[in-house]
């Protein structure tokens, strides 16, 4: 029986901060107003060269130094991403390409902010089906790219970065335990960007209609996550065999502190065993969950042994919960440094085109 551990986390921010009293200046709001409704102080913004790919790169690559694994040695990356770097091709494949995971498969996942845990859920399916050992699942995001700057009921709540996990088979016990995932797609109008899809391919009247930013009915949304966060919990707990009083930490989607506050309530839990950062990067969608993890690890909240669950909720409608036993890295043979292999990956990524081109010249010309 194989289960899967996760064994390595890192995360990214952009270094630019936008803070409530810097958005008050773009929009009529103010810093007590969105502390008070959001529980948010500040968020990161991506700078102009920077991506959903460069950041979901930094978390992994930090995630596989935890695990003490080279990138090759990776057999799956899933990026769950609501704001991809292009339709197509995946952003796991820019990231695929970047850090030179050269066995990996690499696709996108589309959950919204659920997306991570649907993602790790998926990854280690397939490590418990004994068909990989290793994955690489990143939450990557640039929503500020999405966002109407003008509008100050959305504006006020995203954020940018990326957070990454590393999942290994072992035979050890441990590891994800159970995960559920729902949808509502009746509930599809509540959230949605839709301009740039087949739908309203972009042309002047979709950029003229706003398409291409964010639109949300934000009491909606507020009242379907403060109805779903706790149950969730409770069926991922169910499932893996678990209470709620042998669970350490409920690393909550990082969307708004009273939806936290709600989920808390309807869990009869004290606040205190829920990690919160909302106050400092607002909601970074699918990155939120991992980079609230790797903080409370990076903190020793979260300890070796500690049981887990994670649970989210996003656009669709989608939400879910992972349950999880806290193991950290498998002990190390020898140390590899995978930040090494960015150079040779570069050079590697430049040599398959000259060899595209070349293998072209030879092959697949008609006759
Ligand atoms: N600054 C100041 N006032 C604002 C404001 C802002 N940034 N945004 C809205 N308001 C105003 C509204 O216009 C409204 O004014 P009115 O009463 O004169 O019409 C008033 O504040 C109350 O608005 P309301 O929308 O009822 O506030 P709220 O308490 O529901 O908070 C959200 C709004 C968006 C913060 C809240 O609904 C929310 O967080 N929803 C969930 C969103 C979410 O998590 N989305 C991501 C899902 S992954």
């Amino acid at each position: 029986m194989q289960y899967a551990h996760i064994t390595g986390w890192g995360m990214a921010v952009p270094e630019p901060v936008l803070t409530n009293d810097d958005l008050s200046k773009m929009v009529e709001t103010n810093d007590a107003w969105i502390r008070e409704r959001t529980g948010i102080r500040e968020r990161h913004i991506a700078r102009d060269n920077e991506f959903a790919s460069t950041l979901g790169v930094s978390a992994a690559l930090k995630a596989l130094e935890v695990a003490n694994l080279k990138p090759g040695d990776i057999d799956l990356i899933i990026c769950a991403t609501s704001s991809p770097e292009y339709i197509f091709p995946a952003t796991a494949c820019l990231i695929q390409d970047q850090i030179g995971a050269t066995r990996a498969g690499a696709f996108d996942l589309s959950a919204a902010c659920s997306g991570f845990i649907y993602a790790l859920n998926m990854a280690a399916q397939s490590i418990r089906s004994g068909s990989i050992k290793s994955a690489l699942v990143i939450g990557a995001e640039t929503l500020s790219r999405f966002v109407n700057w003008k509008d100050r009921s959305t504006c006020i709540l995203f954020g940018d970065g990326a957070g990454a996990f590393v999942l290994q088979a072992s035979e050890n016990p441990g590891g994800v335990l159970s995960a559920v995932m729902h949808s509502d797609g009746s509930g599809g109008d509540l959230l949605s960007l839709q301009g740039g899809g087949s739908h309203y391919p972009a042309n002047e009247e979709t950029v003229h209609e706003g398409k291409h930013y964010i639109h949300m009915n934000g009491g909606e949304v507020f009242r379907f996550a403060t109805r779903v966060m706790a149950q969730a919990t409770r069926e991922a707990l169910d499932a893996a065999g678990l209470t709620v009083e042998q669970v350490q930490w409920i690393i909550p989607h990082q969307a708004n502190i009273r939806i936290i506050e709600a989920a808390a309530r309807g869990l009869k839990l004290p606040m205190e065993r829920f990690v919160v950062n909302v106050d400092r990067y607002g909601n970074t969608s699918t990155a939120s969950i991992p980079i609230a993890m790797v903080e409370a690890v990076e903190k020793g909240q979260v300890k070796s042994g500690d049981k887990i669950v994670m649970v989210g909720f996003g656009a669709g409608l989608t939400w879910g919960a992972l349950a999880a036993e806290w193991t950290g890295p498998l002990p190390v043979v020898h140390r590899v440094y995978p930040r090494q292999y960015r150079t040779v990956a570069r050079l590697r990524s430049i040599w398959r085109r000259i060899e595209r081109f070349i293998e072209g010249l030879f092959w697949g010309r008609y006759e």
